[in-house]
C-alpha cells in the first residue's frame, strides 16, 4: 500500500536521560488537613483513580502534595498539568514520567497507543491541576484504566472526570472552629470532606 509521505518522523519517546518527575516539598506544613491525608490514603489503597475536587486555592495541590510524600517515592510520578495546552503535550509528559516508548505522529497523538504502552507500568500518577484540560484528562485517564492495569491516579481538579470507577474527594474550606465549643465538636466540625463515589450509580459512600 502507498503511505504516501511521511510529514513528521516518528519521535520515541523518552530519550537517553529519562527525566524524572518527583513529588514537590510542601512550601510549609499544611493545617487542618490531617483528617483528609488519612481518609484519601485509605482510599488510594483500595481504588486506581481518586479525584480530589474543589475550587481554586481551597488546597487541593497542597493535600495531594502531602498525600504523595507519603507514598512509596519510587512508584509516585508527580505531573504538573497547568502549563499544558494540548494533548500532544500531555502524552509526552506521561510516556517520559513512565518510560514508555510511544511513536508520536504530528498529529495524531494517541491516547490509547499510550495506555497501551503502559501495560507493564505500575505506580501512582499524581495529576495536578487537570480543569483545563479535562476532556483529554478524561480520555487518557479512561484508556489507562483498560490497559494499564497497573497504574493508578491520584488527580486534583476543580471538576471530576466522570469516569466509571473515579472516586470523588470533594475538598471543602477549612472550618473556622467555634471557640465556645467542645473540642470534640470542633473536631467534627472540622472534618472537612465526604467521599462520593463516581461512575454509573454515584452512590455516596
Ligand atoms: N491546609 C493548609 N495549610 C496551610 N496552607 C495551605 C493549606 N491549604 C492550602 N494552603 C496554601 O494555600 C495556597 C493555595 O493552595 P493550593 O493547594 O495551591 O490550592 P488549590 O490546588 O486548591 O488551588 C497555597 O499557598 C498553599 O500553600
Ligand atoms: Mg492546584
Amino acid at each position: 500500500m502507498d503511505r504516501g509521505y511521511q510529514l513528521a518522523l516518528p519521535v520515541s519517546v523518552p530519550t537517553l536521560a529519562p527525566p524524572s518527575f518527583p513529588v514537590p516539598n510542601l512550601v510549609e506544613p499544611l493545617v487542618g488537613r490531617d483528617d483528609d491525608d488519612s481518609l484519601l490514603r485509605q482510599v488510594l489503597a483500595d481504588h486506581r483513580l481518586v479525584t480530589i475536587i474543589g475550587a481554586g486555592g481551597v488546597g487541593k495541590t497542597s493535600l495531594a502534595t502531602r498525600v504523595a510524600s507519603s507514598l512509596d517515592q519510587s512508584t509516585t510520578h508527580w505531573i504538573a498539568l497547568a502549563l499544558l495546552t494540548s494533548n500532544d503535550e500531555l502524552i509526552r509528559i506521561i510516556a517520559a514520567a513512565t518510560r514508555s516508548e510511544v511513536s508520536v505522529q504530528a498529529a495524531e497523538t494517541s491516547a490509547e497507543s499510550l495506555a497501551r504502552a503502559m501495560r507493564n507500568f505500575s505506580g501512582l500518577l499524581v495529576l495536578d491541576n487537570a480543569e483545563h484540560l479535562i476532556d483529554l484528562v478524561r480520555t487518557f485517564v479512561a484508556s489507562v484504566l483498560a490497559h494499564a492495569p497497573h497504574t493508578r491516579f491520584l488527580i486534583t481538579s476543580q471538576v471530576p472526570l466522570r469516569v466509571f470507577g473515579e472516586q470523588i474527594y470533594p475538598l471543602l474550606p477549612l472550618a473556622t472552629p467555634n471557640l465556645d465549643a467542645s473540642s470534640a465538636e470542633v473536631g467534627r466540625k472540622c472534618r472537612s470532606a465526604v467521599l462520593l463515589q463516581g461512575g454509573a450509580n454515584g452512590d455516596t459512600v
